[in-house]
């Protein structure tokens, strides 16, 4: 029994070069994410108002986000960790952004500097402004399934900042394993205990790909009713305050799933395998998608 259609958010401008050593040029980022949207998403990440000390590669934040093409049915989450982040994109004219927490305490430490409880009483003045001028809020629980300073993390302390911050005012959940190390069985014993306290139709997952575990983690949450899924344009990204932290699924490779499975996805796979050479052409890196790697040997 799986979702008829499947939403992907496309994290691959934010999450996927975020971790990039070498600064992408700005209108390099701008067409991958036009490329992007014209691919089909519905949803596509486009950066991070963060502070430019901790990441410098998201600095041109305001830059890309007014320098985008924007279509219609297409929304443009950014990244906001506080209020002054909040003031910035919404300056810049975001209709969508997201906060950040962690189900561990270390990694909510090296990640945005507070604890787990501070970091939910700065999320509590962003939904509040946000709500206040009409711009949707998404959370993201990073370390669902363990912490690259703490080891395996506790499904109920999952489920219970999962449920903090929906409460809160997000519209949706997503549910990171951020250093990739869910299995099937994990990924399922974290989302039982999830489901426990929210629906499956306000819940993403968001999986790397560290041991090539994705997929079938993807799958897995597919069948406990989880229809909203992210991934990374050719397989793209790390998290700069995650060590070892490989890329997310690669997204031509979940389209190609979600296709074998009959799932409307919308995403065009072709367009989509284009945008992940256009930006593995510019900086030099190997394409990570299997999907993108058979259509160039074929
Ligand atoms: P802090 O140092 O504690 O902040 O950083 P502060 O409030 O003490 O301010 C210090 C300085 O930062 C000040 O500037 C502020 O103005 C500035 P100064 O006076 O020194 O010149 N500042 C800002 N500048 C720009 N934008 C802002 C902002 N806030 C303060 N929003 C802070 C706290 C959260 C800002 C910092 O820790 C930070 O920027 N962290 C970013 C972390 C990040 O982007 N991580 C990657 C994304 S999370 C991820 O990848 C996981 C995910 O993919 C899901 C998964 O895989 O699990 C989402
Ligand atoms: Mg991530």
């Amino acid at each position: 029994p799986y979702p008829r259609k499947v939403k992907i958010v496309e994290v691959g401008p934010r999450d996927g070069l975020q971790n990039e050593k070498t600064l992408v040029p700005t209108d390099v980022k701008i067409e991958l994410i036009n490329k992007l949207a014209r691919a089909g998403h519905r949803a596509v990440e486009v950066t991070s108002f963060v502070s430019p000390k901790w990441v410098p590669q998201m600095a041109d934040h305001m830059e890309v986000m007014q320098g985008i093409q924007r279509l219609s049915g297409v929304s443009y989450p950014v990244l906001t960790p506080n209020l002054k982040g909040f003031e910035a994109a919404f300056q810049a004219g975001c209709e969508e952004v997201a906060i950040f927490g962690a189900a561990s305490e270390s990694f909510s430490q090296k990640n945005i500097n507070c604890s787990i409880m501070e970091s939910l009483e700065r999320f509590e003045a962003v939904v509040e402004a946000a709500k206040a001028r009409g711009v949707r809020v998404r959370g993201y629980v990073s370390c669902v399934c363990g912490c690259p300073y703490e080891g395996p993390v506790d499904p109920r302390t999952v489920a219970q900042v999962a449920h903090t911050m929906y409460e809160m005012g997000c519209y949706e959940i997503s549910l990171g394993d951020t250093i990739g190390v869910g299995t099937p069985g994990s990924i399922r014993h974290m989302l039982e205990e999830v489901l426990k306290v929210l629906p499956a139709d306000v819940l993403a997952i968001h999986c790397h790909d560290t041991y090539g575990q994705a997929l079938p983690n993807i799958l897995t949450a597919l069948q406990m009713g989880v229809s909203v899924v992210d991934a990374s344009v050719a397989g793209l990204g790390g998290c700069p305050y995650a060590k070892g932290a490989s890329g997310n699924v690669a997204t031509e490779d979940v389209v190609y799933m979600l296709n074998g499975l009959q799932i409307e996805t919308g995403v065009d796979l072709d367009k989509l395998i284009e945008a992940g050479n256009y930006i593995c052409k510019v900086l030099n890196r190997q394409n990570m998608s299997k999907s993108n790697i058979a259509a160039t040997v074929v």
